[in-house]
């Protein structure tokens, strides 16, 4: 049975990148979980309550609710729209929430863990959090965000912390609960210095929790983080004691570094003075930055996940921030590094693999893929494969999600590069059936397994390469082929579409291009650019971008165009150019022309042979890469796709179009 939870957001501000990265972590955990047929559950929500979110209603003009209101909804559809698996979506202004808090105040008051006094101190309203003065930097900044801190004098109930020190220390000793593992020794530090008793209640202001009834004062309101800590235990039901309590504790807090000593501390302290369970791990990421930069409103540098994940692909996204940073350090987002991961990984090496695969297998066995000769001809491929999976858990286990990903990538390229160094096309000619055979089997067993274990991150894209070869990615192929390492056979299909597509420019658009694209957009009737990614390149280096002819031709100009429709009889890849397919063409009389397309990301060579296309035929010869092209194919852009145009029926070669 697994708990998972990330922190439950303030609603001060909209979602971003940092948001973005906790819940994918933890919505990838979660999907794992659920794959290896764990009991699971994903908790994500909003933190409603505090003087933070009083005073950003009220420079806006709204209540505190109806702000609370809005932006918890712009968390909530965000996460849907990123497909997050949450079960719960908690709010702190949940009213079965509100009351669990002042069952716990009471209980907490009743074991004579809360006394009252007064707080003298400095408080940071930006992290909600109390200080004392030889704490601060440089006299009256936060020494957590930076931010000056305001003195306050008040009335407050306390929460005896002291009395926790030495179990806390006990509970890191004996369970050691924090992820990533070096970070454990500076809260040991930090507690070992001593704990103050907490502060925790607040006056002066409205926004929060009251006190229990049973306490009969209203002057105060419960101090933020002790109502919003709670809200893992009020989400399951603990008044009405309903069926999920039983995942209570958490297997996993996921949090950043910023509120580690809230969960790491205080919850543990908590949950003992109330007699509950502590958590199995409280893992804590780093912190996002951009080109090198703390992201900001006023730089305006603030990354807006759904801009990003329209901009390159949902998918890409999500692998690239568990790719690019080790849990725990600081990550820096720059698309040139996003790119370059997309490219090199994504497309090279997981897309390719799936092409090739499918396109040899309908080749050379109808599309189906016998795994009985992989142990005799690859038994060393597959030990290795075996033991970068066996990697990979072992840090997926830790959280260490880039080197997971390294892991299985090392898999995939280990496929890649089996099938240049035993070249089954010249196994095939050689009379070597069985071991080219063997080969695709090896691979499509390699995919299949990356495919399993990828499928927490890449939810969609796995689910096609599992299409695509004829298997589910369930809990029992998770058992049979990681667990069991067992080998299985595939009926794939006889043709796939490319996986990712390249990215070879920066694809977030700069305000300046926005404006631009707005003024334009009356005086342009543009096709609709579709989600994955933007076409970014001319595709066919000879030609013409039909989007921008504006001027009127007549019947005369049109005469001195030749279109024909002509049968594929040939087609490869040109060695060196990631874009060009070199295609050998019949016209009329059996005819052959060679013409390139820069459509390579798009078809398989394999799977256009005997296919008819469009072609330009009168166009002058041109040069590609020093290869002749005599005409040019026509293909439709949509999206971000480039598609062949073909007639309705067979037709004879040569075929004349007008
Ligand atoms: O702290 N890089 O809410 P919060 C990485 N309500 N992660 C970032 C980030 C960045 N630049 N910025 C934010 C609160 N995060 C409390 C939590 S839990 C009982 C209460 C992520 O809206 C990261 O997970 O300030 C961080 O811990 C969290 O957002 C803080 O969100
Ligand atoms: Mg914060």
């Amino acid at each position: 049975m697994r708990y998972l939870t990330t922190p439950i957001y303030y609603v001060n501000d909209v979602p971003h990148l940092g948001h973005a990265y906790t819940t994918i972590i933890a919505d990838t955990m979660a999907r794992f979980y659920r794959l290896q047929g764990e009991e699971t559950l994903l908790l994500t929500g909003t933190d409603e309550h505090g003087q933070k979110i009083e005073q950003a209603a009220k420079t806006r003009g709204y209540t505190s609710k109806k702000y609370a209101d809005e932006i918890s909804a712009k968390f909530k559809a965000l996460w849907d729209d990123f497909g997050i698996s949450y079960d719960i979506y908690a709010r702190t202004t949940d009213a079965r929430h509100i009351a669990a808090v002042q069952a716990i105040f009471t209980a907490m008051y009743e074991k004579g863990d809360i006394y009252k006094g007064e707080y003298e101190g400095y408080y940071c309203i930006s992290c909600e959090s109390f200080f004392t003065k030889t704490q601060l930097v440089s006299d009256k900044q936060c020494p957590d965000c930076g931010k000056e801190t305001n003195l306050l004098k008040e009335e407050s109930y306390f929460f005896r912390l002291s009395r926790y020190e030495d179990k806390i220390l006990k509970w890191y000793e004996d369970c050691d609960p924090i992820l990533p593992k070096n970070k454990k020794q500076e809260l040991v530090n930090f507690v070992r210095t001593g704990l103050k008793d907490l502060s925790i209640t607040r006056t002066g202001f409205d926004w929060g929790i009251a006190l229990p009834k049973s306490l009969n004062d209203d002057k105060h309101i419960i101090y933020v983080w002790l109502d919003a800590l709670f809200i893992y235990l009020s989400s399951l039901d603990y008044i009405s004691k309903g069926a999920n309590t039983r995942f209570f504790p958490a297997h996993l807090h996921l949090v950043g570094k910023d509120i580690l000593k809230f969960h790491a501390i205080y919850w543990p302290a908590f949950l003992m003075s109330v007699g509950l369970p502590l958590p199995k791990h409280i893992a804590a990421h780093g912190w996002w930055t951009r080109d090198g930069e703390k992201m900001s409103k006023s730089k305006g540098n603030v990354i807006k996940p759904k801009e990003l994940a329209d901009a390159y692909g949902l998918e890409a996204f999500r692998y690239f921030i568990l790719r690019e940073v080790p849990f725990g350090n600081d990550g820096d987002f720059s698309e040139k590094a996003m790119m370059s991961r997309i490219n090199s990984e994504l497309c090279n090496e997981l897309g390719n693999l799936q092409s090739r695969l499918i396109g040899m297998a309908a080749k050379y066995s109808n599309s189906t893929i016998n795994s009985s000769k992989v142990c005799e001809f690859f038994g060393v491929e597959l030990a290795e494969c075996k033991e970068f999976l066996s990697n990979a858990l072992n840090f997926l286990e830790i959280l260490q999600t880039n080197r997971y990903l390294e892991e299985l990538f090392k898999a995939l390229s280990l496929a890649n590069s089996s099938i240049s160094k035993y070249e089954p096309w010249g196994l095939i000619k050689k009379g070597e059936i069985d071991k080219a055979n063997a080969l695709v089997a090896l691979c499509a067993n390699i995919l299949a397994r990356v495919a399993l274990l990828l499928s927490p991150v890449l939810p969609k894209s796995c689910a096609k390469i599992a299409e695509n070869l004829g298997f589910d990615l369930n809990t029992q192929n998770y058992k049979r082929l990681i667990l069991g390492d067992e080998l299985i056979n595939f009926k794939a299909k006889a043709a796939c579409d490319p996986l990712f597509v390249r990215v070879e420019k920066p694809l977030l658009k700069t305000n300046n291009e926005i404006l631009g694209e707005n003024r334009q957009k009356n005086s342009q009737n543009k096709g609709v650019i579709a989600n994955e990614t933007k076409p970014s390149v001319a595709i066919h280096e000879n030609s013409v971008n039909l989007a921008q002819k504006s001027e009127k031709i007549k019947i005369d100009d049109f005469k001195k165009i030749t279109i024909q429709i002509a049968t594929v009889k040939h087609c490869e890849r040109v060695e060196g150019s990631e874009k060009l397919l070199k295609f050998i063409l019949e016209l009329e009389n059996g005819e052959q022309r060679q013409v390139l397309s820069g459509i390579a990301k798009f078809y398989e060579p394999q799977s256009l042979i005997n296919k008819q296309v469009c072609v330009l035929t009168n166009l002058k010869k041109a040069k590609i890469f020093g290869i002749e092209s005599d005409g040019m194919i026509l293909s439709a852009k949509s999206g971000d796709k480039i598609v062949l145009i073909s007639p309705q029926e067979l037709v004879e070669s040569g075929s004349f179009v007008g």
